[in-house]
């Protein structure tokens, strides 16, 4: 939610010590994290016991999901996990899509590097304006407000200005910590992100959020 990696170098040092295991939700990393896009533990360079990640996400907005982990662990998935039992399965051209992305993601460096560089572009000129970011390097990119309504007014101002951005208010966040998050995305150029940056501008000073 905050765009901030966990720390897994040392989650995975005392799952050792207590002879624990790891499971990681990646959903918010798989296909632009780490090398070939393998997701957080790739990243940080540690291995996990268990890994969940979604197919709707990075991988291209489809439904469904996974998860990855000792067989023992997948048997027991099938015969207790109850989204498992009592839904349908996924569709096979859903399937299929996901294998095709998966392939996309393990050659997409370039456009790996061109998310992480928008990202970094993005977070200078927001901060610039004077906007109140929290930090990290991740492509969510959540802008603080505090305030529930701020953050609808903030959204409702920038829809109007042609920029679609959600604004994220409890009980999806705590209490007066509202925000619009932002996500970077690889496809966007210098010359949109500038038009997104005076729209922020613009809709933050009308509503007094920087000067
Ligand atoms: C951390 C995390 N895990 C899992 C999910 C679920 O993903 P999906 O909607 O693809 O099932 C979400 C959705 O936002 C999420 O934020």
């Amino acid at each position: 939610m905050d765009g901030y990696l966990a720390n897994l170098p040392d989650v995975v040092r005392l799952a050792e010590d207590y002879e624990a295991i790891v499971m990681v939700d990646d959903c918010h990393a798989t296909g632009f994290m780490g090398p070939q896009g393998r997701g957080t533990p790739a990243h940080h360079g540690v291995e996990v016991d268990i890994v969940s990640g979604t197919l709707g996400k990075a991988l291209g907005g489809a439904v469904g999901g996974y998860i990855a982990g000792p067989r023992p662990v997948i048997d027991l998935l099938r015969q207790r996990s109850r989204p498992y039992l009592f839904s349908n399965s996924l569709p096979p051209a859903i399937v299929a899509a996901g294998i095709e992305a998966l392939k996309l993601v393990e050659d997409g460096d370039e456009l790996r590097s061109q998310l992480f560089e928008n990202s970094a572009y993005w977070r200078a000129g927001l901060t610039d304006l004077g906007f109140e970011l929290l930090a990290g390097e991740h492509p969510i990119i959540p802008v603080m407000l505090g305030d529930a309504r701020l953050s609808q007014e903030m959204a409702n101002g920038l829809f109007a200005e042609g920029v679609f951005v959600a604004g994220f208010f409890f009980p999806v966040v705590p209490n007066g910590k509202a925000r619009i998050r932002t996500q970077m995305n690889a496809a966007l150029t210098r010359e949109q992100l500038d038009v997104a940056l005076e729209a922020f501008a613009k809709v933050g000073r009308e509503l007094g959020v920087v000067s």
